[in-house]
């Protein structure tokens, strides 16, 4: 099923690896519905924040987390427990293989958390709402395939927004200045390169997402954080396959001026080596 604003909605049933890729590297934007190891993720996810805050993600309307140092602490620490959290990687990997691919070709990225709160209250956290961006800026690999996915239901005002029309038009973006090094050195300095251009409001596409499901993209894809008149909880990671680059008509760098390829931020599944 395609509605008018380019998601294409798919199920494990109608979905193989090939028709997925040819999808994601055409610009189309996929959400995988029912997936029974996304909630999987979900609950593990749950029990690490009800043990910490002592409060449950599932009703964001409710979180209000307070900005102080403490909290800052304890989102220190969920941010480690899910990135290497064992059982969690292993539900996402078999949530891949359940669209079909395979173990020996695909390096992921950690699994991150990120914390988005109401219009008005004060970020808390590593991973912080973020402006348009493309995560190729950062990344310098156009075969990148993004996932992001809520703990908790969001509308279209409260997930994360698109603007599919810049898939293949240049976008002025601050990469030349950027590096990861800053970034995890330097409070405040954003995880990602972005835009400051104020795009046309006809152009941004935005979705409902219930907890379950999850929205699938090219990391060439304009993206960004949508902050809404609550909390809201993600989780999100990206993978690289092998070949890809040459199967697939993958995107195009048009505006990403870093140089460096981030090859060791994506280990293989298998081996867990580092995408060459
Ligand atoms: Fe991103």
């Amino acid at each position: 099923m395609k509605n008018k604003t380019n998601l294409i909605q798919l199920s494990f049933e109608n979905t193989t690896a090939h028709l997925f890729k040819k999808h994601i590297f055409d610009g189309k934007i996929l959400l995988i519905k029912d997936s029974k190891e996304i909630l999987n993720i979900i609950k593990l996810t749950e029990q690490y924040f009800n043990y910490l805050f002592n409060t449950r993600i599932t009703n964001s309307d409710k979180l209000k987390i307070n900005y102080n140092k403490e909290n800052s602490i304890f989102f220190q620490i969920i941010q480690n427990r899910i990135k290497f959290c064992k059982l969690i990687r292993k539900c996402f990997t078999n949530f891949l293989l359940q669209i079909e691919l395979d173990f020996q070709s695909t390096f992921m990225d950690y699994i991150t958390f990120r914390y988005s709160p109401a219009s008005g209250m004060k970020n808390i956290g590593t991973l912080i709402p973020t402006p348009a961006h493309r995560d190729t800026w950062a990344s310098n690999i156009f075969n990148q395939i993004n996932f992001w996915f809520p703990t908790h239901n969001v509308s279209n005002r409260n997930s994360i927004f698109f603007v599919p029309k810049y898939f293949q038009k240049s976008v002025s973006n601050n990469s030349d200045e950027w590096s990861f090094y800053r970034y995890k050195k330097t409070k405040e300095f954003l995880s990602t390169p972005v835009s400051n251009i104020k795009f046309p409001q006809n152009q941004i596409v935005s979705f409902n997402v219930k907890k379950g499901e999850v929205l699938c993209f090219s990391g060439h894809h304009i993206h960004g954080s949508l902050v809404g008149d609550s909390d809201r909880l993600n989780l999100e990671t990206r993978i690289v396959c092998d070949n890809d680059e040459k199967t697939y008509k993958i995107p195009v760098n048009l505006d990403a001026m870093g140089t460096v390829r981030k090859n060791k931020w994506f280990r293989n599944l298998k081996t867990g080596k580092s995408y060459i």
